[in-house]
């Protein structure tokens, strides 16, 4: 049998147009009915209707948390929680540069300052080790990040905070149903936030949610979506400022449907995940992340790995990424440092309407060593892929062993 690669005009480990892998988003007449419960019902707006409220009890209750406040993506959710805390100019939050770009701008769109905290190589998650160096008088909270919807070290992250009075927000945008120590994420900071956002695990399209055990600080959540309002208020009375950040009730009856399907999804991309690793464990080249006792409930958002270039001959993650699309199995890079965008430059020099007070930063002379090497090496499978079989599990390991034979 020829061993050439799919790249170079073989046949591919799989054929997607036989074989494609789980579509996404699932769904059925459960859905429908729900869209059109809210459709007939003449109730489309979070303040007349019933859905909405119902899904921030049942998602709060979920998560194990007491309170939630939906709204409408995940980086309002994040920005939203900066306000409720006080959070503004010339405060700094500090943030890990492993992640989406809406867990840093949140803090500049809210006028405080970035400051970046490397990870741990093998979590991808902030290294609870290096936070207090950067800590300053201006610090004000933490936002840990569950990447890949592995929790980060919680127990690390809150005893730093704890020792030196900080906030912490848990950005949860990928990791809905995940635990740490028995314990949902979002649920054990001081507020927690959530995307719904097409890729995510739980999916409206779009659609974001702040969940917190902590009532005032949920009130100032509250007010600051709901236009400045207060929930004993009257309709024109705003107390803050806030901004109109409300979920629709479709999102919302969308979401209680998609929700009743996550526990079961959760237990599928577990198992697939479980049978990856193991099929992964001593593959020479590939290097999968830490497995920690603590977390008790991984919600596998991304299959993540690192590269280890000199077990393939040298060929680049590009070229890999390449090889492997073409043998039918759909892979990608993912960040790059996130401090080295743009938009940071700016803000740290103050050009443009940033506030004007603080530290100034220099964003693109900073070098996370640990960041830098991961998003050298790092390769990420989508949540969907883990919602087939074992068969699709061997596929992935199949292509890689094939791609390393031809490479070495
Ligand atoms: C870690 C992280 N934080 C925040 C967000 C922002 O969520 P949204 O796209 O709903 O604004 C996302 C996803 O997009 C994310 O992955």
């Amino acid at each position: 049998m020829s061993e050439q690669l799919a790249i170079s005009g073989g046949i591919p480990v799989r054929d997607i147009q036989a074989r494609p892998w789980s579509k996404w988003p699932l769904y059925d007449a459960t859905e429908e009915q729900a869209l059109l419960r809210v459709l007939h019902s003449d109730q489309w707006w979070y303040v007349e209707g019933a859905e909405g409220k119902a899904f921030e009890e049942e998602f709060a209750a979920y998560q194990h948390a007491k309170h939630a406040v939906a709204c409408v993506n995940g980086t309002a959710a994040l920005e939203i929680s900066l306000r409720a805390l006080g959070v503004g100019c010339g405060d700094e939050v500090i943030v890990p540069p492993y992640t989406f770009i809406a867990t840093a701008s949140a803090v500049l769109t809210v006028s405080a300052t970035p400051v970046f905290v490397d990870i741990e190589g093998d979590t991808l998650n902030i290294d609870p080790a290096k936070i207090e160096e950067a800590i300053t008088p201006r610090t004000k909270a933490i936002i840990a990040v569950h990447i890949a919807g592995r929790p980060a070290d919680m127990d690390g992250v809150m005893a730093v905070a704890r020792k030196h009075n900080l906030y912490v927000i848990e950005d949860a945008a990928q990791a809905p149903a995940a635990e740490w120590r028995g314990t949902k994420v979002g649920a054990i900071g001081d507020l927690g936030t959530f995307s719904f956002q097409a890729s995510k695990n739980l999916n409206a399209g779009e659609g974001g949610i702040i969940v917190s055990n902590n009532e005032e600080l949920i009130e100032k959540a509250w007010s600051v979506t709901h236009v400045g309002r207060v929930r004993s208020g009257r309709w024109y009375q705003h107390e803050v400022l806030g901004g109109n950040y409300r979920m629709t009730e479709f999102q919302s009856a969308i979401l209680r449907a998609q929700m009743a399907r996550l526990p079961a999804q959760t237990q599928k991309r577990l198992e697939n995940a479980t049978y990856l690793r193991a099929l992964l464990q001593s593959f020479e080249g590939v290097e999968l992340p830490r497995e920690d006792p603590r977390i008790t409930l991984h919600a596998n958002h991304l299959f993540t790995f690192r590269y280890k270039a000199e077990a393939f001959g040298g060929k680049t993650k590009a070229e890999l990424i390449e090889a492997l699309i073409a043998e039918g199995i759909p892979c990608t890079s993912g960040y790059v440092p996130l401090y080295k965008e743009n938009v940071f430059a700016q803000a740290g020099q103050r050009k443009g309407a940033w506030c004007q007070t603080g530290r100034l930063m220099d964003y693109p002379n900073l070098n996370l060593p640990v960041c830098e090497q991961v998003c050298l090496e790092n390769l990420w499978f989508f949540q969907q892929m883990l919602l087939g079989d074992s068969a699709d599990m061997e596929d992935i390991a199949n292509a890689l062993a094939k791609i390393q034979r031809a490479w070495r």
